[in-house]
């Protein structure tokens, strides 16, 4: 598998400040102290190497998720699922679209996938973790000085019976911003045969101990109906555009948010969320999310994969208020 990985990925010797340089069809990327150049056949490209790493990272950890994932206003991927993933850049962006200077190129998963994981195991330094808030992590400037952080290579963990009542989980321990959450637990009467069957599980417990910044995991399943809470701080470090309609249920603390239409990029709004806050998003939107501390939110996806062909045929709506047949 190794070896199947490693030849899907094509590098070249290491630049003078030892990290290597990564190709992807027509498709160049350098690191240097502060920055990714992205070389492409248009000419070339600058990311800041931190938010470009922490993107990486979660573009891999969500397996490209549902559409796009937007590293910032011009590069980013689109996933068609089984026909590939396109890498972009201006493709989506009003600007760029008009002056004619954007670019993409289609892929295949494995091969899209092995490179960033090259990249990432190349170029993320010994203390740099990108699924971390930056005020828990160390810099991700300057030259080649060992690595990667051992996180780049965390997995998520796949439970094979339902969870029930552990309380203490001491390879999660909780998160320093919420040492001094208390949730109250709720009761449960159920009758001794059916003890083994059932469970109580506090989702705030449980979100406290995540120890990784904006990554949705999955925590029930009922049919194509996902919820994927998650724990966020900071910036989210892409802005996706949905492919579907989706929901945000915030739990606890504050987001703000940046709603952009999907395909120019071009801002549409700005909204504030407290606790309790819902929104649900169109299909063809994309959203950036700042967090000021470390908050939950529940994301609730619709997984069926014949949604993005249903809506391009115009066969389900767009707005979320029109699924539920209201205006
Ligand atoms: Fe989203």
């Amino acid at each position: 598998m190794v070896t199947q990985q490693k030849a899907l990925v094509e590098s070249g010797r290491a630049n003078d400040l030892g990290y290597k340089t990564f190709r992807l069809g027509g498709y160049e990327f350098e690191r240097n102290a502060y920055f990714t150049i992205i070389r492409y056949p248009g000419g070339e490209y600058h990311i800041p190497v931190g938010e470009f790493m922490r993107a990486v990272q979660r573009d891999i950890g969500w397996n490209f998720f549902y559409g796009m994932v937007k590293f910032d206003e011009v590069f980013g991927t689109f996933n068609f699922y089984e026909k590939g993933v396109d890498m972009f850049l201006g493709k989506y962006n009003d600007a760029w679209q008009k002056s004619g200077k954007h670019y993409s190129e289609m892929f295949p998963n494995e091969k899209i996938s092995a490179t960033f994981k090259a990249i990432l195991e190349d170029w993320v330094p010994p203390d740099f973790n990108p699924w971390a808030a930056p005020r828990e992590t160390g810099s991700p400037f300057g030259r080649k000085r060992g690595g990667p952080h051992p996180a780049i290579f965390r997995k998520r963990i796949v439970t094979t019976t339902m969870i029930k009542t552990q309380r203490t989980d001491e390879t999660h321990p909780v998160n320093e911003a919420f040492q001094d959450l208390r949730g109250k637990d709720g009761e449960m009467k159920i009758k001794p045969e059916y003890a083994e069957r059932f469970g109580l599980l506090n989702l705030y417990e449980y979100l406290a101990r995540n120890d990784v910044t904006w990554n949705p995991e999955i925590v029930s399943a009922v049919e194509y109906s996902l919820f994927c809470p998650t724990t966020e701080e900071y910036i989210l470090p892409i802005t996706h555009g949905n492919d579907r309609v989706e929901w945000f249920l915030l739990l606890n603390g504050q987001i703000s948010m940046e709603v952009r239409d999907r395909d120019t990029g071009i801002l549409l709004a700005y909204l504030h969320m407290k606790p309790g806050d819902c929104t649900a998003m169109p299909a063809d939107i994309s959203h950036n999310l700042w967090a000021p501390e470390r908050s939950m939110l529940l994301v609730w996806e619709n997984g069926n994969p014949q949604l993005p062909e249903l809506i391009r045929l115009g066969k389900t709506p767009t707005a979320p208020l029109e699924e539920f047949g209201l205006k």
